[in-house]
Order: C-alpha cells, then sequence, then structure tokens
C-alpha cells in the first residue's frame, strides 16, 4: 500500500494534501485506504457536481473506453462533436474549443480575443483588462491575469499588455477599458477570492465600456459554470451577453477538460495553426462531459441548486446564531462562503483538520473562509450530516 509520506518524498512539494489517501467514492462519499467514510461538500475543488461515480457516467466512460480512448486533431470523433453540438444548443455558443483544464480554456479565450482585435482593428489594440483577486489558473498567463505577487513572485517575465482593477469598483473603469483594450476577463462570481458575487451596477459598467470602446467580454465561468450557481452558467443570471466564456471543471465531473466558448463573430480569425491541443476533444472525457450538460441543464437539476442552497443557508445561518462563528455567510446556488470570525484554535487550518477529523471534506477559499462545493444532487439528509459534523468541528475548536 502506497503512503502520504511517499507523496511528500516523491511530489514537487507545491501541495500539502491532507493524511489520508482516499481510494474511492460515491455519490456524496469518500472512503480512504483504512475505508473511513468521508462526506464531501468539496467536490474536488467544484468537479464532481454529479456526485462520484455517478452510474450513468460511469456507464458512459466505459461504453465508449471500449471503443475509441484517443485520435489526433487531425481527424474528429462523435462524442467531441457531440459536445459542441449540446454546447452550443444550450448556451450563447456558435463555435467551441475544446482543451484540457480551466487555464487552458483562458488560454484559448485570450487568444482568441486578442486575434479579433488584431483582425479587425490592427496592431495596438491587444491590452487584457482584468480584476484584483481574480484566479484564472496556473500558468504565466493566467497567474499574470491576477497579478498578485503571491502569484507572480519569483515566476516573471510574466506575459505582458494586462491591466489590472479593483474588483467590483466602477471608479476608474474608464481608465482601463478603452481603445487599445482586446477584452475584459471577469468572474461574475470569485470563487477563490471567496465567493464574492460581481455588482450587477459593476457588470453593466464593464457592459457599457465595452461597447464603447469594441472590446470584448470573457466571462471564465471555470468554476461558476455548469450548474453551480443554480444555472446553467451564472451569466443567465447577469443578463450579460458574453463574447466568449471558459468552461472545465464540473464539465468533465472529473474527467479533465475545458471548453472555450464563442461566437462565429469572434471565432472566425481562428483559422488552422492559429491554436490546438493534442488531447483537446478527448473522445473519453467529451463523452461523459456530453451526458453531463445532459443531465444539469434540466430544470429539475437547476431548481434544486436553489433550494438546496436555502437547507444549507438555513442550517450556516442557525450554527452562527448558535456559535457567533462567521462574519459572514456568502452564497451563489450550492456554492457558499462563509468568512470565519478567526479566534485562538479557530482557523481555517485547524478547521480544516477538525473537519477531516469528524470524516468531513469542506475547502478553503482565501485565507479567511471556508468554502462549501457540493454536488448538485447532494440529498437534504446528507446536507444536515454534513452540516452537524461541521458544528461539531467548530465547537470543538471554541473550547
Ligand atoms: C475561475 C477559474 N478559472 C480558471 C481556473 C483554472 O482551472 P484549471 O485548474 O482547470 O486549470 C480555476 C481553477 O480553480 C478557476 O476557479
Amino acid at each position: 500500500m502506497v503512503t502520504r509520506n511517499e507523496f511528500t518524498k516523491y511530489f514537487l512539494p507545491v501541495y500539502n494534501p491532507g493524511d489520508f489517501i482516499p481510494t474511492r467514492g460515491k455519490g456524496s462519499f469518500i472512503w480512504d485506504q483504512k475505508n473511513h467514510k468521508y462526506l464531501d461538500f468539496a467536490s474536488g475543488i467544484a468537479v464532481s457536481s454529479l456526485g462520484h461515480c455517478h452510474p450513468e457516467l460511469v456507464r458512459i466512460l466505459n461504453s465508449q473506453s471500449k471503443k475509441l480512448w484517443h485520435l489526433s486533431n487531425y481527424l474528429t470523433t462523435e462524442p467531441a462533436i457531440k459536445l459542441a453540438k449540446i454546447l452550443c444548443q444550450k448556451t450563447f455558443a456558435e463555435k467551441v474549443f475544446l482543451s484540457n483544464s480551466g487555464a487552458e480554456a483562458v488560454e484559448a479565450a485570450v487568444k482568441t480575443a486578442r486575434k479579433f482585435a488584431y483582425s479587425e482593428f490592427g496592431k495596438g489594440k491587444s491590452n487584457i483588462v482584468a480584476f484584483d483577486d481574480a484566479f484564472h489558473g496556473r500558468t504565466l498567463l493566467t497567474i499574470a491575469l491576477n497579478g498578485s505577487k503571491r502569484m507572480t513572485e519569483g515566476f516573471e517575465p510574466l506575459p505582458k499588455g494586462i491591466t489590472q482593477h479593483p474588483y467590483n469598483q466602477i471608479e476608474g473603469l474608464e481608465k482601463c477599458i478603452n481603445d487599445k483594450t482586446a477584452a475584459v476577463i471577469l468572474e461574475l462570481v470569485q470563487g477563490e477570492a471567496g465567493i464574492i458575487p460581481a455588482k450587477q451596477n459593476f457588470v453593466n459598467a464593464i457592459k457599457k465600456l465595452c461597447k464603447k470602446h469594441k472590446a470584448l467580454i470573457i466571462i471564465d465561468e471555470v468554476q461558476s459554470g455548469v450548474g453551480r450557481t443554480g444555472y446553467l452558467f451564472a451569466h443567465e443570471k447577469y443578463k450579460i451577453q458574453p463574447d466568449i466564456v471558459c468552461s472545465a471543471k464540473a464539465l468533465g465531473n472529473g474527467m479533465p477538460i475545458g471548453a472555450m466558448l464563442t461566437t462565429e463573430r469572434v471565432g472566425k480569425y481562428m483559422q488552422p495553426g492559429a491554436h490546438g491541443s493534442t488531447y483537446g476533444g478527448n473522445p473519453l472525457a467529451c463523452a461523459v462531459a456530453h451526458e453531463v450538460i445532459n443531465k444539469i441543464s434540466k430544470k429539475s437539476v437547476l431548481n434544486g441548486v436553489q433550494k438546496k442552497e436555502q437547507r444549507f443557508l438555513k442550517g450556516l445561518t442557525a450554527i452562527n446564531k448558535e456559535l457567533n462563528c462567521f462574519d459572514e455567510i456568502r452564497s451563489a446556488g450550492l456554492w457558499i462562503g462563509c468568512k470565519l470570525k478567526v479566534q485562538a484554535k479557530l482557523n481555517l487550518d485547524n478547521l480544516m483538520k477538525e473537519a477531516y477529523a469528524n470524516r468531513l471534506m469542506i475547502l478553503k477559499a482565501n485565507n479567511n473562509t471556508i468554502r462549501i462545493a457540493p454536488s448538485l444532487i447532494i440529498e437534504d439528509k446528507v446536507i444536515d450530516e454534513g452540516l452537524a459534523r461541521l458544528k461539531k468541528s467548530i465547537l470543538k475548536l471554541l473550547d
């Protein structure tokens, strides 16, 4: 049996995983090597939105695994076409590029936006406006979009032509978004920053300035998309017509896949040779993602997200009333951030450890927020059980 110590021995130390090793999952539960059963309020990081090893997805993956695993993009496959088709049918998109991850979807988005601006307006309209505390991934471009020293120190030189602006701040926006702007990239809810929703008037101001200066709007829905907020994509709620949307995470329910969605008008300059990926459009991932979109776009699932969100909020509010442990509870569908009232022993690291000890999996966001992102089809009694374990974990640290 492999051990956690061997992880430390063999892995680049960029991660510090918990001290148990999960070996299997089913629905909202995970079992470790010792057969301890954990309740999952994390779904990876907002990935396994239909739970672990959903039987229908297992069936589809098994069936595809016996047919075809891989071809280069010199040829196409049935699962890739079916996925692109359903994405276009269910969203604003007319054209799709398939990648393997969220950061790659963002890379494709920025390349597509710059190519569009270059082709339509010539050189000089290449700047990208991004926002403080944004998270778009870990490649050089995507850390440059974040811009903070915490992410970029030691990795310079970074890609240029990016302007940062405070999130949710309208003042000064007109100085950033100008005739040199190719695109604005925006999360409608900042996930890594602690579930911070964009204000509608901030989004409206961006919309207006982008229209004025013929700049594109890229919405990064890698975490917010595919049902997480109770909408198939969060931009539906904000009534904003994006030019490009980045998707990944829940799109594959754990199969590595990303997608960049765009329009015919914007995508038309990305001709052969402009971009590509060995694995993008992989038939195994595409077969699963097609069924994920099919299932999550159902009204019953999306309405269920909103109902379950209310159940979580009721439970968390009751915990806070009794224990006075949160400064704020924020939510966007089944995506909940509880800003912790940090006290002597009650801090995020201790709480994660205590939650694991109580066989509960939760996530951190920022340096002060518990993030909850369960399966979108988690059962009510499992929500209640998880909240009871969370309360027990907090109580222990208040002693
Ligand atoms: C909004 C957002 N964009 C992009 C990414 C990067 O995705 P990936 O880790 O699949 O590259 C993430 C990952 O957390 C994300 O939350």
